[in-house]
């Protein structure tokens, strides 16, 4: 039996991506072996209740049937191509006819492709240098994006990470999210050198914060303005919703979107699209190069389509309904036990915030964190076979075969913490 022990002496932090490590929960990372609808069980043979959910990729669950007989159907004819494939042109027309900001698509093997990518795309078609992105949306780990301003607006943006050459982030900068005037301000002044805003219509990185609808339409209308290519990072909100995703609840249509996780079936992939007079400037019809050896692989086209298959209105529906249904019960609950504590949900993506008041940035957002009762409460859950994000300001998400009394037991678990 593979122990994390061993794990640790060959792979860096027995894991290979940081928040894997149970560093902010303390304790040993799990080790899984299997996992089938909701249930994912370790090399121990204990069995949890998943709402991590391979990161809001599985909203179909673990190995789901349509998934599993499509991808082994699909490897009886060769694994990898290197070239167009019909699978690819099926999934690529299910995302222009049903994405409202998609013309044209161009797949890549994760969500730090498609935002690094898209990125160029709007440098190259606007031939401007700067990004803006906002304080707390993470879009993957690439050079330009792994910046983080201090409080305000801070043009002189310190990376998140060892490692970045100043010269990558100089032309990043980072404002609060939902503050109009400040993204106002920016805008003005500096509109001749933006590229492109960037963000997360709904952000789910510093845990969920519903977007206000007045930011979010002064963002559409300035960046429209400005001619500054407004790209939507849909990577987590992509198809969790509805098959239009965020930017179709939101009636906002950005420039380009980025898509991951769920269109790939819990395979890697990323991808970004848009209007085709932007799309057009990427190689080979135009300037700016991109490409990838397994971009578009077939068993990852595949399993995604058969996953974009199964997300029928009703199976949203019932999903959207018992989250919000969970939450608002949940909520109460917690009011009512003068709980210093809420849940907030965009759909089937949910955080938890130490705090009863509101959030609506990332200054809030860390005030409403604590390292400490999170590490309590995950443990907690954990215990009673429950395995949520191993990190606080993390999404948590629920998949199409999660039952009522799934979320019963989980809400007894929150309960009983807090209570
Ligand atoms: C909104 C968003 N953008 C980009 C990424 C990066 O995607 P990947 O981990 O596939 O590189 C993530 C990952 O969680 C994400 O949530």
């Amino acid at each position: 039996m593979a122990s994390i022990k061993q794990a640790q002496k060959i792979m860096v932090g027995g894991v290979n991506s940081p928040v894997r490590a149970f560093n902010a929960v303390g304790g040993n990372p799990l080790v899984m072996e299997r996992g089938r609808g909701t249930k994912l069980f370790d090399d121990n043979a204990h069995e949890y209740t998943d709402y991590c959910l391979s990161w809001g990729a599985l909203i179909l669950g673990h190995a789901h049937q349509d998934v599993v007989k499509t991808v082994q159907k699909a490897v009886k004819n060769g694994v990898s191509y290197g070239t167009t494939t019909k699978p690819e042109i099926e999934i690529a027309q299910f995302i222009v006819k049903h994405v409202p900001s998609i013309d044209m698509v161009r797949f890549v093997n994760s969500g730090t492709e498609a935002t690094m990518s898209a990125i160029r795309l709007a440098r190259g078609f606007t031939k401007r240098n700067k990004i803006v992105k906002f304080d707390g949306c993470y879009h993957g780990h690439s050079d330009d994006l792994l910046a983080m301003a201090g409080s305000g607006v801070s043009f002189l943006a310190s990376s998140s990470s060892q490692g970045i050459p100043s010269a990558h982030i100089q032309d990043t900068m980072s404002l609060p999210f939902n503050d109009t005037q400040i993204l106002a301000n920016t805008l003005e002044r500096h509109h001749a050198d933006i590229a492109c805003v960037i963000l997360e219509p709904v952000p789910g990185n510093m845990g969920i914060i519903n977007p206000n609808k007045d930011f979010l339409k002064n963002l559409r209308a300035l960046t429209k303005k400005y001619n500054i290519v407004l790209i939507f990072d849909e990577v987590m909100s992509g198809f969790r919703s509805n098959l239009g995703c965020a930017q179709a609840d939101l009636g906002i249509i950005p420039g380009l979107t980025c898509l991951g996780k769920i269109i790939g079936g819990g395979f890697p992939v990323g991808a970004y699209g848009g209007r085709s007079d932007i799309m057009k400037h990427l190689s080979p019809l135009g300037g700016i190069y991109q490409a990838g050896t397994f971009s578009g692989n077939p068993i990852v086209m595949q399993a995604g389509l058969a996953t974009l298959k199964n997300l029928t209105p009703q199976a949203y529906r019932k999903l959207n309904v018992i989250c919000d249904e969970f939450v608002a019960n949940t909520n109460m609950i917690l009011k009512e036990a003068n709980a210093e504590a809420h849940l907030v949900n965009y759909k089937s993506m949910i955080s938890l915030r130490f705090r009863s008041a509101p959030v609506y940035n990332y200054t809030d957002a860390k005030n409403a964190s604590s390292d400490k009762l999170y590490a309590k409460l995950f443990h907690h859950l954990l215990r009673r076979g429950i395995y949520w994000p191993p990190a606080d300001l993390e999404a948590l998400f629920v998949s199409t075969v999660h039952t009522q009394r799934d979320l019963d037991a989980l809400q007894k678990a929150i309960k009983d913490f807090f209570i």
